[in-house]
């Protein structure tokens, strides 16, 4: 077996560790991220590396360097993932990384591979809650987050094995740190549609997340005359068509409402109350700002004009993310020995840990060509010719950087 066809193998046997049957959906601190921890130990474990979990559930698997004065290189990428998710959105970049030490001799510098434990934020809303630890720039606060059970963050992190405590000892912060370097599915069409294998990521567009609560007044479908409706869901729909708007009109703009629930959700009942999700992105931080207010605005509107009140609550907001020169200089030069070629350089529309990293230490993303550019979706798919590519070039980084 190629190392290429074990990453392939190996990110599909987990995407069958799975808090539901039938479909991968794996969320932060739950029994599915327990066992896909220990799969994965395994395998750290198998490539020499000594395997932990940290007070917030993130998997390292460590390998020392032989010059303890030479830092440490931080790898990896996150092992929760969406509802109804593909297979390599996060593992791929995990296990490239053991794949890529496991055939490397010693090395100077220390080289720890994380997995982090809450990339998507599917639980409690928010994101980077493994990364965001590590780079030690979590907000106390988002502890009390509570999920649709009413557990918090915190509850759910002790009845991991978590420790709320000791999450200040978890951050890296004041270490000698090379950078972060992730490897990660381009979940997108461009290296596709360039024929290339691999692509160097030039830069990570900012976003805000948003939490919406419509207040309206519930009551009989058969009974309740439409002029004397405080109808929440009306106000909300008003609102998500003016999210689509918003995102047609202003280039490179990306607006989403993936989350829309009317409550108390009977055919027979007017709905008194809509939560919905809000999700901008955009390269540029002033035009993702703009269009947040924006959007904040238009929902206040749509919900005065059905007397319906509204409560907006941002729960992540992240400005756009510069990669490292350094570090993206090394990768293109080890993607130009591997293919004869130089690499495209493309933008991520998606986030990833390297943006709450970028907080730490110098961040650089290597990304790999998926089919069809689908992502967030059951039928994601990564050649193992191409995953092999990732190895051998990850493998002629730290190649590099040893010898640097
Ligand atoms: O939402 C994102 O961009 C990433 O998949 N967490
Ligand atoms: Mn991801
Ligand atoms: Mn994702």
């Amino acid at each position: 077996m190629t190392a290429g066809e074990q990453v392939v193998a190996r990110c599909r046997a987990l995407a069958e560790v799975s808090e539901e049957r039938g479909r991968l959906t794996r969320p932060f601190a739950t029994a599915a991220m327990a066992r896909a921890n220990a799969k994965v130990g395994t395998w750290m474990r198998a490539a020499g590396l000594a395997v932990s979990v940290d007070a917030m559930g993130n998997l390292v698997g460590r390998r020392p360097g032989t010059d303890p004065a030479a830092g440490t290189l931080l790898l990896g990428s996150h092992l929760d993932s969406v509802r109804d998710a593909g297979a390599f959105d996060g593992p791929l970049g995990v296990l490239v990384a053991v794949e890529a030490l496991a055939r490397l001799g010693p090395l100077p510098f220390g080289v720890d591979v994380y997995g982090f434990a809450d990339e998507e934020g599917l639980r409690y809303g928010t994101a980077y809650l493994g990364s965001r630890t590590v780079a030690g720039t979590l907000d106390p606060a988002v502890l009390m987050l509570a999920d649709d059970d009413d557990v918090t963050v915190a509850e759910a992190l002790r009845a991991f094995g978590g420790d709320p405590a000791a999450l200040p000892a978890a951050a890296r912060t004041g270490e000698r740190l090379l950078g972060y370097v992730e490897v990660h599915m381009e979940q997108g069409p461009v290296l596709e549609r360039e024929g290339a294998a691999v692509g160097v990521v030039s830069a990570i567009a900012g976003a805000t997340r948003a939490e919406l609560r419509f207040q309206g007044q519930p009551g009989h479908a058969g009974t309740v005359p439409m002029e004397a409706r405080r109808d929440a869901a009306c106000a909300a729909a008003a609102w998500v068509l003016e999210v689509e708007a918003a995102g047609r009109a202003t280039p490179g703009l990306l607006a989403t409402v993936g989350r829309l629930t009317a409550h108390p959700g009977a055919t027979n009942v007017i709905p008194g109350r809509v939560l919905a999700s809000l999700d901008v992105r955009h390269a540029v931080d002033a035009d993702r700002l703009g269009t947040v207010a924006t959007l904040h605005a238009a929902a206040g509107a749509a919900a005065a004009a059905r007397d319906v009140s509204l409560d907006w609550q941002v729960v992540l907001d992240n400005p756009a993310v510069a990669v490292d020169p350094g570090l993206t200089a090394l990768l293109d030069a080890c993607v130009h020995d591997r293919t004869g070629a130089p690499a495209p350089h493309l933008p991520s529309g998606a986030g990833h840990d390297a943006v709450a990293l970028s907080a730490l230490c110098p961040v650089a993303m290597l990304f790999v060509r998926c089919a069809g550019g689908l992502s967030h979706h059951p039928a994601e798919d990564v050649a193992a010719g191409d995953a092999a590519l990732a190895v051998d070039v990850l493998a002629a980084l730290l190649g590099r950087l040893a010898a640097a």
